[in-house]
């Protein structure tokens, strides 16, 4: 039988499987992730890592039932005692849930966490689309300040730009607080109802139960339609117009050019106020790179303290196939600093040591364990691209020496083994 992963999933594999810049490649991955971390400390954050797997109420309750993700998308099976568990599609209700379990906001009220993970959707995939995908997200607890919607979209931005991305549009959005919206929803029923047998079964189906993703329809009919509705931002309170002229200065200070986009609404339930998405035009449609908003409310509705909250996340996989059509992904250094080549059984002993008190300190090192073939060995360390070659055999076991080969300047010296660990950290030079 040949046995191949399911549709929609793939492997994150070592780099020198592959000739150019690949999803694939686990160098590539260990370095996003390290900048996002980078780039969370410095924003302040801390790590949180919640499980894969959560009762599915807690994406139901808070992603909302009638969300693609819940009614379509989600992994959901009973487990061996009859719960209902879900693998999580999304990080902030898994989040949320925890902030409430271990009761995070007890101290100051406030929470900055950041989580990198794999996430779970069925859904149809494609280009950008995958069933496991990876997000790096950030969520705030506790802090209702337009100056914080606006520094964590410029937190967004310095990774993307940390990566090297260009070309992103920042679409942003208020859709106000409930009332506003309450408003607005029936505003948007009057309008579309007189087009309902016009608008796709999708639409059709939304008009009564979740009017606003009408606003989010991919199909051409309904756009034309939406087009013409009335605009959300008539409908902001004050507070709510205030509260969003205010994020749209400060990222303005911050110098990050945005677009207001009074259609966009997201996918998912719990937002309110500012929303946002970053989108690349090196993607086809699947475009949306990075996107979150401000979710008031959704502690509270999990069953804790009402609580303001503000996150993001960012999708890996489309960050990655962004940096690989723009052509910024940096070459990465696998290459083993030393090569030991051992020629006979007695030899291998020395070679063996010498080899782990050079990795005791820090030094990248392989081992030709295959045979004690010099001329093999040297093949095998030039295709790892390695530094150094060291050789012993029976002379050098007489003179209680080793030969050393600088395979990257074609140069060869023989050393004592009392020297060894200085010279070859000379070698190598700075690292070391
Ligand atoms: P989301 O818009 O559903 O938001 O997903 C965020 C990002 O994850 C997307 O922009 C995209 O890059 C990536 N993504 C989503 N689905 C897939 C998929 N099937 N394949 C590949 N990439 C995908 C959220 O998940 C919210 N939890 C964001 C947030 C955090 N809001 C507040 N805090």
């Amino acid at each position: 039988m040949n046995y191949q992963a399911p549709k929609g999933v793939y492997d994150i594999l070592p780099d020198k499987n592959f000739d150019k810049p690949s999803l694939q490649s686990s160098s590539l991955w260990n370095y996003i992730e390290k900048i996002c971390k980078e780039v969370a400390q410095n924003f302040n954050f801390e790590e949180i890592r919640t499980p894969i797997f959560e009762h599915t109420e807690v994406f139901t309750r808070s992603s909302g039932e009638t969300s693609d993700i819940v009614s379509k998308e989600m992994y959901t099976f009973q487990d061996k005692g009859d719960r209902s568990i879900t693998l999580r599609p999304e990080g902030t209700a898994s989040v949320t849930r925890s902030i409430m379990e271990n009761q995070l906001l007890r101290k100051n009220g406030i929470q900055k966490l950041f989580y990198f993970g794999p996430f779970f959707r069925y859904d149809r995939p494609q280009a950008g689309r995958y069933r496991q995908f990876h997000q790096f997200g950030v969520e705030v607890f506790g802090i209702r300040e337009p100056e914080l919607d606006a520094e964590m979209i410029a937190m967004l931005m310095q990774i993307y730009e940390k990566l090297g991305l260009t070309h992103l549009t920042v679409m942003i959005n208020s859709i106000g607080d409930a009332q506003s919206r309450d408003n607005f929803k029936q505003a948007l029923i009057d309008f579309l109802k007189p087009f309902k047998d016009k608008l796709s079964k999708e639409s059709q189906s939304r008009l009564e139960k979740n009017p606003l993703r009408i606003l989010d329809s991919k199909d051409p009919q309904d756009q034309t339609i939406v087009a013409m509705a009335p605009s959300m931002n008539l409908f902001l309170s004050e507070d709510s117009r205030k509260y969003f002229e205010k994020v749209c200065q400060t990222l303005t200070l911050l110098q990050i050019p945005f677009v207001i986009n009074d259609q966009l609404v997201r996918g998912l339930d719990y937002y309110n106020e500012t929303v946002f998405e970053i989108i690349t035009n090196s993607l086809g449609a699947q475009n949306t790179i990075g996107a979150g908003g401000r979710y008031d409310g959704l502690l509270s509705k999990l069953g804790g303290p009402d609580t303001a909250s503000f996150g993001f996340a960012t999708g890996i996989e489309r960050t990655i196939l962004t940096m690989i059509e723009q052509n910024v992904v940096p070459s990465f250094e696998n290459a083993p600093e030393v090569y030991f080549i051992p020629l006979d059984e007695a030899s291998k002993k020395i070679c063996i040591n010498l080899m782990n008190s050079l990795r005791k300190d820090n030094v990248r090192c392989e081992f030709n364990h295959k045979n004690f073939k010099i001329q093999k060995g040297i093949q095998n360390a030039l295709e790892l691209r390695s530094k150094l070659a060291v050789i012993a055999g029976e002379t050098e076991l007489i003179t209680e020496s080793v030969k050393i080969k600088n395979l990257k300047e074609k140069t060869e010296l023989t050393i004592k083994l009392n020297e060894f660990h200085k010279i070859v950290k000379n070698l190598l030079g700075e690292k070391h």
